[in-house]
């Protein structure tokens, strides 16, 4: 049944690229979240999802620590609860593998919140794929990991923002072949937020990732000139899904200064204890 879902997007994909309509400047400056209606925010703050049988113990054990510091960079205002697979809520699988199959994908992936026609077909969950392997998001650390569990909030990746040519200029022909869409930029419409663009973002890519061997897919192209990769939301992925989702204070949003971090690219940035 997902096929036909999977067709749909790939034909709303080719819809979106259409145009973009001219909107105000300051507009232009302030889309990280999604707001095209094929996905919606979650409906309350506390988020059903449970984990698939088929990941190892130290896998499950990694997932769950991810969810945690996600909600903890939201401050808790955001809760993930584990489930049951028959719970009758909808709910987030968290699985490695294709729809309805026990055959891996390879590559992780996340939708930016509720795809809607999939709960109105009276689906009772919606799938966020952490796979393994080469190609996977189990590197040994939080941040491949929580980068899904942000978007599935409604977090469009920071490198599909509509102004991401003015701060990465991407070499398309740098790319693997079939990921050309990793670079698709979201259109004005199909996107909203209140933050400039945010190197630091959990959701932007590193720049050797879908790239061929040796190369890089885009070159950064202001402060900090590297892409970091931190275990923590970033201060404005915090604060654009607390403008979205009830009880959340974008005052308690961890500060972040994404231009004056420095240290050789890969650095990560030293952490206070978040509890
Ligand atoms: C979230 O929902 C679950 C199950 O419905 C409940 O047990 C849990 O207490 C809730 N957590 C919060 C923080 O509301």
């Amino acid at each position: 049944m997902f096929c036909v879902f999977g067709l749909l997007v790939i034909v709303a994909a080719v819809t979106i690229v259409g145009p973009v309509q001219a909107v105000p400047a300051a507009a232009h400056l302030t889309r990280s979240l999604n707001a095209d209606p094929l996905w919606t925010k979650w409906p309350t703050s506390n988020i059903s999802y449970y984990i698939d049988a088929s990941y190892t113990p130290e896998q499950v054990t990694q997932i769950r620590a991810a969810i945690d510091k996600v909600s903890k960079d939201m401050s808790g205002c955001i809760t993930f609860s584990e489930t049951s697979p028959q719970s009758p809520e909808f709910k987030i699988h968290v699985t490695p593998n294709k729809e309805g199959s026990k055959v891996k994908e390879t590559r992780c992936f996340a939708y930016p919140g509720i795809y809607v026609p999939l709960k109105d077909s009276g689906a009772k969950e919606q799938r966020v794929v952490l796979t393994d392997g080469p190609t996977g998001c189990f590197d040994g650390s939080l941040h491949p990991l929580m980068k899904y569990f942000t978007v599935i909030l409604g977090k469009i990746n920071e490198h599909q923002r509509p102004d991401r040519d003015d701060f990465i200029r991407v070499n398309q022909g740098n790319l693997v072949a079939n990921t050309v869409n990793i670079y698709r930029e979201h259109t004005e419409d199909g996107s909203k937020g209140a933050c400039p663009y945010d190197y630091c973002s959990i959701t932007h890519n590193q720049p050797d990732v879908y790239s061929k061997e040796g190369e890089d897919g885009f070159i950064v192209r202001n402060k900090p000139f590297y892409i970091p990769k931190l275990n923590r939301l970033s201060e404005c992925d915090c604060k654009d899904l607390s403008s979205i989702y009830a009880g959340c204070d974008a005052a308690k949003c961890e500060p972040l200064n994404c231009a004056d971090l420095d240290g050789a690219e890969g650095d990560e940035e030293e952490e206070k204890p978040v509890e």
